[in-house]
């Protein structure tokens, strides 16, 4: 596991940015953290870096956005979601293709059903406004 303390909304595009490199065909990412803590932040950041340009909304009442940047990304917020059964009854399984980046907020609703290799990023609020600690680990 790797901490990283950030300090600025800067800070988290930043590794946003840095992980663009570390996420291709087969990625899973998985976020947790509570409300503002800046998950959506990294991900409009990380999406951006990939070359989506569009505006990236958060999928909190779809479940999941589609991208092809020309490659696939889908988009989860799963903040609605309070059992794993509604996930897999939209298919969820169908979604982790080999060609697919996979990035999920709130994942850890569905910790059961994420498979190993995924890359976990755990946000949580630092002491200042503007400071956050990111805990990262594959699984
Ligand atoms: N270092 C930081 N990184 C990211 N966001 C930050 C940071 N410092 C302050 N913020 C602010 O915190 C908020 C993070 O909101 P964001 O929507 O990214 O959180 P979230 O984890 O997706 O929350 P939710 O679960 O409610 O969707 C934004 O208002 C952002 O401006
Ligand atoms: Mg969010």
């Amino acid at each position: 596991m790797v901490e990283i303390r950030i300090e600025s909304i800067a800070a988290t595009e930043k590794f946003a940015l840095e992980l663009t490199k570390r996420v291709g065909p087969g990625s899973i990412l998985c976020l947790t953290g509570d409300l503002g803590a800046g998950k959506t932040t990294l991900v409009r950041a990380l999406l951006k870096g990939l070359g989506v340009r569009e505006v990236v909304k958060s999928p909190t009442y779809t479940l999941v956005n589609e991208y092809h940047v020309p490659r696939l990304i889908y988009h989860f917020d799963l903040y609605r979601i309070h059992n794993p059964w509604e996930v897999l009854d939209i298919g969820f399984d169908d979604y982790l293709k080999p060609e697919a980046i996979v990035i999920i907020e709130w994942a850890d609703r569905i910790e059961e059903l994420i498979p190993k290799g995924a890359l976990w990023i755990r946000l949580s609020y630092g002491d200042t406004q503007t400071s956050r600690i990111f805990k990262v680990e594959e699984s």
